[in-house]
């Protein structure tokens, strides 16, 4: 799988001829001012949660390119009353989409979504293609679920969110990598805003000190899983 950050906890995963689009937040985040939505390729567009900085661009994405919204009964519902393609999915759930399958685990954090509708659960997901798995955590506190994780999927790379105030900082992530058993991590959900400012050195310095390879990716970046 290929892995394109487009900033905040937005990406992009290649596999195989699909490509599915992560939490897209590129409109308003003003470090991702070198990305252009109506330039975003879609075939699914998977979200996390209802939060306004984890679906601002998802309707216009998923209009563009006819893709199907993957998410909460409760969000894909709402997608899917618009006149979108959707798949529901709820924690614990599993679903092959045939180049890719995803599996929602839980995530420890709140969602409704910018109207004030019930959005469901918060969810993580773990993306699965080619015979690699990649764990996404959505917003999430630190969870001891995540030891559940390992049990089923051998992790290659996780990608974690670390800016703290909200979710997990760093020191929490680094815990959640030896949750889900994995060495590589990539980090998303920080410094796009003042609450979530991070110091890469430090965090960075953190990780490897503890054997986990960590990349703070800049925006455009693409890592091969
Ligand atoms: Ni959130
Ligand atoms: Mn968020």
């Amino acid at each position: 799988m290929k892995v394109t950050f487009l900033g905040h906890s937005t990406f992009s995963i290649q596999t195989g001829e699909k490509t599915v689009v992560l939490d897209p937040f590129v409109t308003p985040n003003q470090l991702a001012n070198s990305i252009e939505v109506a330039s975003i390729k879609a075939d699914y567009v998977l979200l996390s949660h209802g939060h306004q900085d984890h679906l601002y661009d998802a309707e216009t994405i998923a209009r563009n390119n006819d893709a199907v919204v993957i998410s909460s009964f409760e969000i894909a519902s709402y997608y899917g009353a618009k006149g979108l393609k959707y798949h529901p999915m709820n924690t614990g759930g599993s679903k092959d989409f045939g180049e890719f399958k995803v599996k929602a685990v839980n995530a420890i954090h709140s969602s409704s979504l910018p109207d004030g509708m019930y959005a469901g659960n918060p969810m993580g997901f773990i993306i699965s293609s080619g015979g690699k798995n990649i764990y996404y955590s959505g917003d999430t506190a630190l969870t001891l679920d995540m030891q559940l994780i390992p049990l089923d999927f051998s992790i290659d790379t996780a990608l974690l969110c670390m800016g703290d105030n909200f979710t997990m900082g760093p020191a929490d992530a680094l815990r959640a990598a030896g949750f889900v058993k994995t060495k590589k991590v990539i980090g998303m959900h920080f410094d796009t805003f003042p609450y979530i400012l991070i110091d890469h050195a430090s965090t960075i310095a953190t990780f490897n000190n503890a054997g986990v390879e960590l990349i703070l990716p800049a925006i455009g970046q693409t890592i091969e899983i």
